[in-house]
């Protein structure tokens, strides 16, 4: 083993810490409702597991670029929910005109991946910042760690003062919160990279899942004037599209930021197989299947909110994404052990940075059947 091992820059994996509340909860006489960890749990889409099936002949290499299939797949989808989504505001020329100018596409083994490596694909490195979302997604900080940089943790980039980070990550619909940062907020994050020169990333993962809130992209126009330069936007299909075991995700933006990622991926075997390539061709036609995981995920939601409130628990920002932000004020880990004596898990709001630590995120991702004995025992 070589000397100082990259694992010791990296915090403790948070998911283990929660092995205790996990066999806590697992011992209760009707068994575990998991609401902690945002894992789909509803079946993969026929259409796309179809898609699959007939790629699965696949004995060459598959293209870091994508194929061209996908990549057509990925733009369009992008144009039609991140850049013109509203032609009756946006106008037909919005969409045009991305393309026109080159929307940047690559795909990528799932969002995580990216969010991971990004700051070693941009070549961010020691003595690098990056600045995170103040409560945010645990990998923003292992890739900034990975990297050898320097994390900042802030939602108010004039507290940065004259610092010129190199990337600044921002989350909306955000995880853990589910608060949703509207249009003028992000063209104020892009002015303000654009005048220091530093890459606005916008893990976008929950777009399609606005509730009371409608999440806007960074690759809309209100936010970048209609230009790319200095935006990329992430966004996976886990979650809209339950997929998140195809390991199924791209980044779309600046093109000559997303022809530097192909460049390092290229010789870095990040490669997303064939067949899963086709699935995600399948997956971003269909609109079907993800209006019904939609509504599926709003039903559990009015559930569990309900439950919740019922409970005495106040439900924070949440307006959109897959969690309820909850708090009564106690220690987050104090709030853990209480579900789970009720045969509940729930992520501590401390997974998330120490402004967490008096709330917990509670996902939607279990079966109704679960979601329905949680909100049972919430009123016991
Ligand atoms: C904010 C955010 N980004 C990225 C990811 C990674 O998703 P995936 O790797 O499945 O695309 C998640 C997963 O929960 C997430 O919550």
């Amino acid at each position: 083993m070589v000397d100082g091992r990259l694992s010791e820059r990296l915090p403790d994996f948070p998911w283990d810490l929660l092995a205790p509340a996990k066999q806590a909860a697992g011992a209760h006489p009707g068994g575990l409702v998991d609401l902690s960890i945002g894992t789909p749990v509803d079946p993969v889409p026929a259409v796309v597991r179809e898609a699959l099936a007939a790629a699965s002949d696949s004995p060459g290499y598959p293209l870091t670029a994508g194929t061209p299939e996908l990549r057509a797949a990925i733009a369009e989808w992008t144009v039609r929910t991140c850049i013109a989504p509203a032609p009756a505001t946006s106008g037909p020329s919005a969409a045009s005109t991305a393309l026109g100018q080159g929307l940047g596409v690559l795909p990528t083994i799932g969002s995580k991946e990216l969010v991971a490596w990004l700051p070693t694909l941009l070549g961010v490195g020691p003595g690098d910042t990056v600045v995170l979302p103040l409560v945010g997604y645990p990998t923003y900080e292992a890739g900034v760690r990975l990297a050898g940089a320097t994390a900042v943790r802030t939602d108010s980039l004039t507290s940065l003062g004259p610092a010129r980070p190199k990337l600044i990550w921002i989350n909306s619909p955000s995880n853990p919160t589910g608060k949703v940062l509207p249009a003028g907020h992000l063209r104020k994050v892009v002015d303000w990279a654009r005048e220091r020169g530093a890459v606005v990333a916008s893990d976008e993962c929950y777009i399609t899942l606005g509730w009371e809130d409608e999440p806007v992209s960074v690759l809309s126009p209100e936010v970048n004037g209609g230009r790319l330069d200095g935006v990329l936007a992430v966004h996976s299909l886990s979650k809209r599209s339950n997929l998140a075991g195809y390991r199924a995700g791209f980044v779309a933006g600046d093109p000559e930021i997303v022809s530097e990622l192909l460049a390092v991926r290229k010789h870095a075997g990040l490669m997303v197989p064939d067949p899963v390539q086709a699935a995600m061709v399948a997956a971003l036609g269909d609109e079907e299947h993800a209006a019904a995981q939609r509504a599926v995920y709003a039903a559990r939601r009015d559930v569990l909110r309900s439950a919740l409130v019922k409970a005495g628990f106040e439900i924070e920002h949440s307006g959109a994404g897959l969690y309820l932000w909850a708090t009564r004020g106690d220690d987050s880990w104090a709030t853990v052990d209480w579900f789970a004596e009720r045969g509940i898990l729930v992520a501590p709001g401390a997974f998330y940075g120490p402004a967490g630590e008096r709330h917990v995120r509670v996902a939607l991702t279990a079966t109704d059947e679960r979601v329905a004995a949680a909100a049972e025992r919430l009123e016991i």
